[in-house]
C-alpha cells in the first residue's frame, strides 16, 4: 500500500486554505514542489470539495486514520503539520454541557463553562412552534460556538414508543411529522453558527434498558414511516452535518456500523456529513470500516484498554484499522471517504473563515429559553378555572413537593447541564406573587441524581410528610409540584423507569393532602407520561416538562396568567401502561426477551395505536387547554380531487370566543379508509399555531403535498401512493376533530 509522503512545505498553503477559505491563495513558490506529481497552489484552490481532495492527497495513511477516532473523551486529532485543527464536541441537546476531563467522565472543573439551560426537547415539541425551534437552535449554537465547540451532540429524534424510556425528555415525541417539522429549524439554527448539529441516535434507540445489547426487529414499513422520517428530514431539509449512531442493534447489526448507514442514510438520502459513533458504540474494526461509521468516539469503557498509555490508538478505527489498510484488507478509498466527510464537516465548522464568534448567557438566550418554556407548557385540566391564580394579599398558596426546589439540570445523563442559574418553581412563584403568602414544604425527599445509581434520601420522610400536610391545611390553595426527576430509573439516560405511576410516595402524599385541602393544582414536572389514578383529586393539572434556566419564571408566567398556555402534548398519555401499543404485546415487544425485541405494534405508535384500536387515552396527542376558548369555522379544502403532483390546501377560520388573547394549534390529520394495506385511522400531516385576540378571528391555511400521503410499500421497497378516497380531519387535538372532509386522489 502506498503511503503518501510528508509534504512539510505545504503547511503554509494548507493553513491559508483552512483559514482563508474565501480568499484566493498566494503562497510562496517552492522549487521542491515544481514537478507534475506534487500538489500546487492551484490544486488546492477552488471550491471546498477540490480543497478536500487536495488535502486528502497530502495526508499520510497514519494521519488519515488518526482523524477517524477520538484523541480524548470529546475531541479528535487534527494534523498538526498541516494546521488542520482538532474537532471539539459537547453534549446537548438542551444546552452545552460543562467541560469533561480529557480521559475520564469526571467534569474538568472549569469555572468558565456555565451556560443557558434551554427547555427539554419534549417542551420544544409541545410548543408546535417551528419558529421557536429556530430561535432555540440558533441561541444554543451561539453558546456552543462561544464555548469553542465544533459539534453539538444533539438534537435527539428517537420516537416516543414507551412512556418508560428514560430518555424521552431528550426527544421530540411520538409523531414523525411533528419531530421532523420541529427538528429542521433547530438544526439550521445551530449550524448558522458554524457549529455542526449531530442528530441522534440513528436508529431505534427507543429504550434505555439494555440499550447497548438489545437487537431491534422491526418491519421496514414501521422503520421508514415512523422511526426514520425525522432523521431523513434532518438530512434532506435540515442539511445536518453529522449524525450519531445508536447503541442498540438493528436487525442483528450494531447501529453504529449498520447497513442502514450506507444504504439508507448515505446512499438513499445523500447524507454527505459525518457518522459519529455513540460513545462506545463501535464494536469491530471490520464493520466500523465498512458499514458507514466515520468517526469512533468513546470506546475504552468496555475493556479495550483504558489503563494502557495510549488507549485511543487501540480504538477499532485506530491501529487495528491502520494495520488492515496496510495489509490491503480494505482499499484506501474506505478511509478516504471517512476523511473526506470529516474534512467537509471541518470546512463547515472549524475551518470556515466566516463563522460568527458566538456568545453565552445573553438576555436574548434567556428570553428564548423562557418563551419556549411558556409556549410548550401544556394545561391538561382546569376545573372551575383554577388557573390562572391571581396575586391576592388574602391568599396563601402552599407550594408542596420536592420538584418545587430540585435542580432539574443536574442528572439525566449526558444531557446534564451546568447553567449559570436555574430558577426553581418555588423561586419563580415567589418572584411573581408579591402579595399572596407563599408557603413551602418539601413533602418527600429523594437522593441526589447520580448516574446509574439510586442514592437514598437522608431526611426523615415522616416528618416531611407531616409538615407538608400541615402546610397544605393552612393554605387556600395547594400547588403540588411533583412528577419525576433526573435520577437513575426516572427521566434519565442509562435505564428505563420501573413504574408508570408517580414515584417516591407522591400518590399517598397527595391523598393525605386532599383530606385537608381539596383545592389542589398539580404542576407536573416530567419528560414522560405518568399514570394518574389521582386525577380526580386535583382541580387542575399542568405539564411543565424540564424547563432549564428559566423554569420557575416560565411556570409562574403561566399559572399567573401572564402567558396564556398554548402547548399541546407531543405524545399520548395512556390510562394504563398496557394501553400503550408497545406494552400491549408483553415482554417480547418491551423490553425484549433474550436481548431481542419485536416492535409488534408496528406502525401503530402513540395516537395511531389509540385511534385505530379504539383505546381511549387519558390525554391524547395534540391535546392542551387554554385560558380562552376557540372555535373553528369555514373549514374546507381547496378542491375535492387531487393528482399526485398537487398540494392540498386546508383553510379555516379560528375564532377566539373567550375573554383573553391566546394561541391555538390547528392540526390536520389524514387517513385512508378502505386501504389495501394496514393503516392508522389518521396521521398528522400539517399543523399551524395561530394567535388570536379575544373576540377576533384569524384565518389559517395549511398546505400538504399529496406525496406526503404515500405509504412505505415493502413489496417494492419504496414509497407508494394509493389512489382513491382519503379523509382529512381538522381539529385541535388528535381526539378533538372539528370537521372531516372527504377528498380523492386520482
Ligand atoms: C449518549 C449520547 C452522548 C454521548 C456523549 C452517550 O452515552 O448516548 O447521547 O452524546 O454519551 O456523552
Amino acid at each position: 500500500m502506498k503511503i503518501t509522503s510528508t509534504h512539510n512545505f505545504l503547511t503554509p498553503i494548507i493553513l491559508s486554505c483552512l483559514f482563508l477559505v474565501q480568499l484566493s491563495l498566494h503562497g510562496q513558490h517552492n522549487p521542491q514542489t515544481s514537478n507534475s506529481n506534487t500538489l500546487t497552489q492551484n490544486s488546492i484552490s477552488g471550491d471546498i470539495e477540490s480543497k478536500i481532495e487536495a488535502i486528502i492527497k497530502t495526508l499520510t495513511l497514519e494521519e488519515k486514520v488518526a482523524m477517524c477516532h477520538a484523541q480524548s473523551k470529546f475531541s479528535t486529532k487534527g494534523v498538526e503539520r498541516l494546521g488542520i485543527p482538532e474537532i471539539w464536541m459537547a453534549d446537548g441537546p438542551h444546552g452545552v454541557r460543562a467541560e469533561i476531563s480529557w480521559d475520564a467522565w469526571a467534569y474538568a472543573g472549569w469555572t468558565n463553562d456555565s451556560i443557558t439551560a434551554f427547555p427539554a426537547l419534549t417542551c420544544l415539541a409541545a410548543s408546535f412552534n417551528p419558529e421557536l425551534s429556530s430561535q432555540y437552535g440558533f441561541s444554543l449554537g451561539e453558546e456552543a460556538r462561544y464555548r469553542k465547540k465544533d459539534v453539538l451532540l444533539g438534537p435527539g429524534v428517537n420516537i416516543y414508543r414507551t412512556p418508560l424510556n428514560g430518555r424521552n425528555f431528550e426527544y421530540m415525541g411520538e409523531d414523525p411529522f411533528l419531530a421532523s417539522t420541529m427538528v429542521v429549524p433547530y438544526i439550521k439554527g445551530v449550524q448558522k453558527n458554524g457549529v455542526a448539529a449531530c442528530v441522534k441516535h440513528y436508529a431505534l434507540n427507543n429504550q434505555e434498558h439494555w440499550r447497548d445489547k438489545i437487537n431491534v426487529e422491526i418491519s421496514n414499513r414501521a422503520l421508514h414511516e415512523i422511526y426514520l422520517p425525522a432523521f431523513k428530514a434532518s438530512v434532506q431539509e435540515g442539511g445536518v452535518w453529522s449524525i450519531m449512531g445508536a447503541y442498540n442493534k438493528v436487525k442483528g447489526q450494531y447501529s453504529c456500523h449498520n447497513e442502514m448507514l450506507n444504504n439508507i442514510l448515505k446512499k438513499d438520502w445523500n447524507f454527505d456529513g459525518v457518522v459519529i459513533s455513540d460513545w462506545s458504540g463501535a464494536h469491530t474494526t471490520e464493520e466500523s470500516a465498512l458499514y458507514g461509521l466515520d468517526l469512533e468516539m468513546g470506546t475504552g469503557t468496555d475493556g479495550l484498554g483504558t489503563t494502557t498509555d495510549d488507549f485511543y490508538s487501540q480504538y477499532y478505527l485506530a491501529n487495528p484499522f491502520l494495520e488492515r489498510l496496510k495489509n490491503g484488507d480494505f482499499p484506501e478509498s474506505i478511509v478516504d471517504d471517512k476523511v473526506r466527510r470529516i474534512l467537509r464537516l471541518m470546512f463547515r465548522t472549524n475551518m470556515s473563515a466566516n463563522r460568527p464568534l458566538g456568545n453565552v448567557n445573553t438576555k436574548a438566550h434567556h428570553d428564548v429559553a423562557r418563551n419556549v418554556a411558556t409556549d410548550g407548557i401544556v394545561l391538561l385540566k382546569n376545573k372551575g378555572n383554577f388557573f390562572p391564580i391571581k396575586d391576592d394579599k388574602n391568599l396563601t398558596i402552599a407550594v408542596i413537593g420536592e420538584n418545587a426546589t430540585r435542580s432539574m439540570t443536574a442528572g439525566g445523563g449526558s444531557s446534564e447541564l451546568k447553567p449559570k442559574f436555574e430558577i426553581s418553581p418555588l423561586e419563580g412563584i415567589k418572584a411573581r406573587y408579591k402579595n399572596a403568602t407563599i408557603t413551602h414544604a418539601m413533602g418527600y425527599q429523594t437522593g441526589p441524581s447520580v448516574y446509574a445509581r439510586v442514592i437514598p434520601p437522608t431526611l426523615n420522610l415522616d416528618s416531611l410528610r407531616t409538615a407538608a400536610i400541615k402546610t397544605a391545611k393552612n393554605a387556600d390553595i395547594v400547588l403540588f409540584v411533583g412528577g419525576l426527576n433526573k435520577s437513575h430509573l426516572q427521566d434519565c439516560e442509562g435505564d428505563d423507569r420501573l413504574q408508570f405511576g408517580l414515584p417516591f410516595g407522591q400518590e399517598d402524599l397527595l391523598k393525605d393532602i386532599y383530606k385537608v385541602n381539596k383545592n389542589i393544582g398539580f404542576i407536573l414536572v416530567t419528560g414522560n407520561a405518568v399514570e394518574m389514578p389521582w386525577l380526580d383529586k386535583v382541580n387542575a393539572l399542568v405539564e411543565t416538562w424540564y424547563l432549564g434556566s428559566m423554569s420557575g419564571h416560565a411556570i409562574a408566567d403561566v399559572i399567573s396568567g401572564d402567558v396564556n398556555p398554548s402547548g399541546k402534548l407531543p405524545f399520548s398519555f395512556p390510562v394504563k401502561l398496557k394501553d400503550n401499543g408497545a406494552h400491549s404485546f408483553g415482554t417480547s415487544s418491551y423490553p425484549g426477551e433474550n436481548m431481542i425485541q419485536y416492535y409488534k405494534e408496528d406502525i401503530l405508535v402513540g395516537y395511531r395505536w389509540h385511534d385505530t384500536k379504539k383505546i381511549k387515552p387519558l390525554y391524547a396527542f395534540g391535546y392542551g387547554l387554554s385560558y380562552t376558548s376557540f372555535s373553528m369555522s369555514d373549514i374546507k379544502t381547496d378542491k375535492k380531487t387531487y393528482t399526485q403532483e398537487d398540494s392540498i390546501t386546508i383553510s379555516c377560520a379560528v375564532n377566539n370566543t373567550g375573554l383573553i388573547s391566546g394561541s391555538e394549534v390547528i392540526q390536520v390529520y389524514i387517513g385512508k379508509p378502505k386501504s389495501k394495506v394496514k393503516r392508522a385511522i389518521k396521521e398528522l400531516k400539517g399543523f399551524q399555531k395561530v394567535s388570536v385576540d379575544s373576540g377576533k378571528q384569524n384565518n389559517v391555511s395549511i398546505n400538504i403535498h399529496v406525496k406526503s400521503l404515500t405509504f412505505y410499500d415493502e413489496t417494492i421497497s419504496d414509497w407508494n401512493l394509493e389512489k382513491g378516497d382519503y379523509i382529512v380531519y381538522v381539529g385541535n387535538a388528535s381526539d378533538n376533530i372539528y370537521k372531516k372532509i372527504k377528498i380523492s386522489i386520482k
